[in-house]
């Protein structure tokens, strides 16, 4: 039987590179530029994709996500993803993925390009000299080299344009929470506060994402705390200044320039920074090079079929990486830690509040987020049917869970294995498991009793006192029901203690045959379980 292709939708304006490497890839593609900007077009035809890759025009707003029914990746052609709701998209289980570095080089050349166009007034400049004046006084500037540049965000676009600045003999300064000391040595840059920042700088550059914590970050109140005459420039995003108090600032010559790309309504037909003297405008150009939408498209292409047809996970912001080398290697022990919480969440009725995992041995060494997102995905899927590897931690950090991850040297018999210690009110369930060379999932510890039982379909479980004829009785039950016993494997802790039996059945447990184990006086406790194999 060949298997159905995924579908892509393509829903703004990538590079035509990118529907070639989805069909190289295996995936089937469309390519509807237009629909980015057609919410309801978009909105009616969602359902049928498997992934959409977008640039900025498309919104994937919560609404959008909720009629995606089918949808398992977003793909943003491009670095900034404040266009897409990463909450919703996580709750819904669907990967989000962008380009972190495939338009930083052109970006910060945009960036140093307004910073000169400003400091040199050059686009008046031109216009004046192109209508037949000769203006040679009024447009006097000023030189970047000697000057201090105020960096306001220093990841990788920030750290481009230090390069480029120290290269023009400026000094840089840097405003970021997140950059090291260490980091900062490396790059040439002084780390400072931004209150530091704001009175040294005669440029100030801002390469941040749109956050609660950015938006409005330059309002009046910032503005009033830089030098006279300072000149900034905004290539990422709209939001993170005050339009209107920038506006106020340069009337007022408290900024002597501003170069903007970005603005607060894109796209910007108005703006308060519009007609006033030395601001330099273009409209959201940061990336836009031949070179750097190659790039952007090629790599979400290739980032989202890898992801479609491999399982392979790179640059996703709501899901550890997984490379395609590791995945092959990965996935059994993803099904192993799914397989294990499944176990407990199907036996566990009340609210988890504890889930405390140990990796042992070689997996130790893996991608144990990954793993951790497996185990929670399996944990809380008898009570959430749609739940996954990207939606499990946020949910399960919704709920409370605390979710504590250990690792240890190979200490038992097993070289790498699985334990999970389940803490949901006064009780605490155990569980441990490896793969075997087959590479399926084998529990090999359960309440710690030791057994080694391969996980099946359709699973029973039963607790009971290590007593004479119990087996004996069981077989017998199945047998008078006509249920057929594909493995039986059995655990205690000592002779008469407590004893346990995993079931593998051809078919689901009957709902009555449940009953009547529950109710035979020597069986403690009967559970059916389902596994996907
Ligand atoms: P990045 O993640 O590498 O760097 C962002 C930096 O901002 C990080 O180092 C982070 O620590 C820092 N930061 C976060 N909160 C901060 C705060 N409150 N104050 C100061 N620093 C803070 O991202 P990047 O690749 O450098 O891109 C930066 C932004 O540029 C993107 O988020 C995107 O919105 C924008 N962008 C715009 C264009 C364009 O076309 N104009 C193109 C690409 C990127
Ligand atoms: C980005 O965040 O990468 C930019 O907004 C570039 C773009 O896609 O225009």
């Amino acid at each position: 039987m060949t298997q159905k292709k995924p579908r892509v939708l393509v829903s703004d304006a990538l590079s035509p590179t990118a529907v070639q490497i989805f069909k190289d890839n295996g995936c089937e593609v469309d390519f509807e530029p237009a629909l980015g900007k057609d919410k309801d077009a978009l909105l009616a035809k969602i359902a049928d994709y498997d992934g959409l890759a977008i640039r900025s025009a498309t919104k994937a707003t919560e609404k959008l996500i909720e009629a995606a029914t089918n949808l398992k990746v977003i793909g943003r052609a491009g670095i900034g993803v404040d266009n897409v709701d990463l909450k919703a998209a996580s709750r819904r289980g669907i990967i989000v993925m962008n380009t972190p570095f495939g338009n930083s080089i052109t970006t910060a050349e945009h960036a140093m390009s307004m910073m000169m166009a400003v400091a040199r007034q050059i686009p008046s400049a031109d216009a004046s000299t192109q209508a037949g004046k000769w203006e040679k006084s009024r447009f006097m500037g000023v030189e970047l080299t000697g000057k201090t540049l105020g960096l306001i965000g220093c990841g990788n676009i920030g750290a481009i344009v230090a390069d480029r600045a120290i290269g023009m003999r400026m000094r840089v300064i840097a405003y970021d929470p997140f950059l090291t000391e260490e980091r900062a040595q490396k790059l040439g840059v002084e780390k400072v506060e931004l209150d530091e920042l704001f009175p040294r700088a005669d440029f100030i550059t801002l390469h941040t994402p749109l956050t609660d914590s950015t938006r409005n970050l330059i309002d009046a109140k910032a503005l009033a705390q830089m030098k006279d005459g300072v000149r900034i420039v905004n290539c990422a995003r709209g939001g993170l200044i005050v339009e209107a108090d920038l506006a106020e600032a340069l009337k007022s010559g408290k900024v002597a320039g501003a170069g903007v790309d970005v603005f607060e309504v894109e796209p910007a037909t108005d703006s308060p920074l519009f007609g006033l003297p030395n601001v330099v405008c273009t409209p959201h150009l940061g990336a836009a090079t031949t070179e750097a939408q190659e790039n952007v498209a090629l790599q979400v292409a290739e980032q989202m079929s890898a992801y479609l047809t491999r399982g392979a996970v790179t640059n996703a912001l709501n899901m550890p990486s997984i490379s395609a080398e590791e995945a092959p290697r990965l996935t059994p022990f993803v099904k192993l830690a799914e397989t294990l919480g499944s176990f407990v969440g199907q036996v566990t009725e009340s609210a988890v509040q504890q889930v405390e995992i140990l990796y042992d041995g070689h997996v130790a060494g893996m991608n144990t987020k990954a793993l951790t997102s497996a185990v929670l995905a399996g944990l809380m899927r008898p009570q959430m049917a749609d739940i996954n590897m990207v939606s499990a931690p946020v949910l399960a950090s919704e709920r409370g869970i605390k979710v504590i991850e250990m690792t240890q040297e190979k200490a038992g018999v097993f070289d790498g294995y699985i334990q999970l210690n389940v803490i949901s009110g006064k009780t605490s369930r155990s569980i441990a498991g490896t793969i075997f060379s087959d590479g399926k999932p084998r529990f090999i510890q359960i309440k710690g009793i030791n057994m080694e039982a391969e996980a099946g379909e359709h699973m029973l479980y039963t607790t009971n006192r290590d007593l004479p004829g119990i087996i004996g009785k069981l077989g017998s039950m199945f047998g008078e029901a006509g249920i057929n016993i594909a493995n039986f494997y059995l655990g205690r802790t000592a002779s008469g203690g407590d004893a346990i039996s995993l079931i593998e059945l051809d078919h689901e447990v009957p709902k009555d045959f449940l009953q009547r184990l529950m109710d035979a006086p020597e069986i403690d406790s009967a559970k059916a379980l389902e596994f996907t194999i």
